[in-house]
């Protein structure tokens, strides 16, 4: 069988919605994965892929990754996300018109997908969107009447999932003195490298942009590690902030930190991956969980009314009761904690509150 047909095929979610755009020869894929707790939302990516199928892979992975997420955190908006898979060196005009198209799709779709922000898409981005798409688009700027960039709420989930961890690791939630290596240092790793920076923490980053790189330690005056060592690194906390499937059996054997605590989504290459961590003695924050923030900041701002300041609190109470919780089942229960996040996830799934 053709190896789409499969992928379709198998899916475990409700719909996907496929579409060729000819100007700019790229496929636009809206994977639905569940709309249990409610419609559809989830970033939209933009990103070259070697071919259609692993772009579908991508999306339904990440699509289900959106159910698991808002799940744990008590969102009721059901699991979907875009991806935009593009050409290799599109020119800005060229991106801005498929932008334009794509805006023009979700408001036909009149709201069976609701979207913001992702890996390859910015807050200028949602503008252009929104401007035909405008009440199914989240993360707009302040100016176009959205709460703005997700990635400084990403950035304190993932911080206070740090704490957490450190509570659980050594019976004191202080990050000082602690050691962290970031992967990826784009606007969530550049945050949480911020933030880490004041407390007191000793941080490390990585990044396949030299240019980013050089920005960030400039501004913090950190040091830098090569991607190519950055798995092999000695550190408490390793932080995943860039793309996914970083965890799996090539690198896993090589790291040497006492715990995953990153902003990634689909860290893990297969499920299993999340017990060769267990095995190795190292405790993992599961993706979905400790990088809540952004989405459920930016949507509670804007669908909610929540200040700043309570959408900054709820991320911080949410990430931290979920992930304790976690780590707890998993302990008494002998199963990861990818396992004990999924068991806490579904169990909302199928309580869903109205
Ligand atoms: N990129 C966000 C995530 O993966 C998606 C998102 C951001 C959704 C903002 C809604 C609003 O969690």
């Amino acid at each position: 069988m053709d190896p789409v047909e499969t992928l379709l095929r198998d899916w475990d979610g409700e719909s996907l919605i496929l579409t060729y755009d000819p100007p700019s020869e790229a496929w636009i894929i809206i994977a639905i994965h569940s709309t249990v707790l409610g419609p559809a939302a989830g970033g939209t990516r933009m990103k070259h892929y070697a071919n259609l199928e692993e772009a579908i892979v991508d999306a339904h992975r990440l699509a289900a990754g959106m159910t698991y997420k808002w799940a744990v955190a008590g969102v009721a908006m059901g699991g979907g996300k875009a991806v935009l898979a593009v050409k290799q060196g599109m020119g800005d005009g060229d991106r801005k018109e498929l932008l334009n198209r794509y805006g023009a799709l979700l408001q036909k779709l009149g709201g069976v997908f609701l979207t913001g922000p992702d890996l390859g898409t910015s807050v200028e981005d949602m503008d252009v969107i929104g401007q035909l798409a405008r009440p199914y688009v989240f993360g707009k700027s302040p100016a176009a009447g959205g709460a703005g960039d997700p990635a400084p709420f990403t950035a304190l989930g993932v911080y206070s999932a740090m704490e957490v961890t450190a509570e659980y690791l050594f019976g004191e939630a202080t990050l000082e003195g602690r050691r962290v290596v970031i992967q990826g240092i784009g606007s969530v790793g550049r945050a949480l490298a911020g933030m880490l920076c004041d407390a007191r923490a000793e941080v490390l980053i990585s990044d396949l942009d030299d240019e980013a790189i050089d920005r960030c330690s400039g501004d913090l005056g950190l040091t830098n590690i090569t991607p190519a060592e950055v798995y092999g690194v000695k550190c408490d906390f390793f932080a995943p902030c860039a793309i996914g499937g970083v965890l799996n059996e090539d690198t896993i054997p090589r790291l040497d930190c006492l715990a995953v605590v990153g902003a990634a989504n689909n860290q893990l290459a297969a499920a299993g991956d999340a017990l060769s961590l267990l095995q190795r003695g190292i405790l993992y924050a599961p993706d979905f969980v400790a990088n809540c923030g952004g989405a459920m900041a930016i949507t509670g701002m804007e669908t909610m009314g929540w200040k700043r300041e309570k959408a900054a609190d709820l991320v911080r109470q949410s990430v931290r009761e979920n992930l304790a919780k976690i780590y707890n089942n998993s302990g008494s229960q002998g199963i990861t904690t990818h396992d004990a996040a999924l068991a806490l996830a579904r169990e909302r799934l199928n309580q869903p509150v109205d």
